[in-house]
């Protein structure tokens, strides 16, 4: 039975940086706007303190899908690092492809004033995300 349950709850690990889309997280908690229980938020200094690896090991332990939210380019507090992120993700892309699980990976900017478009972001994977899983099962 725990399986079952198991089998049905889509997980994502977010990662967040702490500038700009983890305090939209905090805001949108504040605003009482929910996101799916399934999404764990990590927060992170900055999106490129991400390392592939913990993108990597999050999907091979079982997560449905991981995203990366930082500032928005030209916004990162660490001046360059959003940019090293964008690269990072799309490297990671192409190698994830490989594996057809590049679609288990997003990546998305969000300032800290944007608490509707963090729950829209995280929402949409999601849903597309669960709408995978669903088609899954089916067929
Ligand atoms: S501090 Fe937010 S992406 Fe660098």
């Amino acid at each position: 039975m725990g399986d079952q349950v198991k089998q049905d709850e889509v997980e994502i690990v977010g990662f967040a940086c702490s500038f700009c889309s983890f305090k939209a997280s905090e805001m949108a908690g504040s605003l009482r706007m929910k996101y799916p229980e399934g999404v764990k938020l990590i927060q992170v200094p900055c999106s490129s303190r991400v390392d592939p690896a913990f993108v990597i090991k999050a999907l091979f332990d079982g997560a449905d899908g991981v995203f990366v939210a930082g500032c928005h380019p030209g916004d990162c507090h660490f001046i360059k690092g959003n940019y090293f992120t964008r690269r990072k993700i799309a490297a990671l892309k192409e190698m994830l492809d490989a594996f057809s699980m590049k679609n288990k990976l997003k990546l998305f900017w969000v300032s800290a004033s944007e608490a509707r478009r963090f729950i829209e972001k995280v929402e949409t994977m999601y849903n597309e995300i669960k709408a995978e899983k669903d088609e899954g099962k089916k067929g």
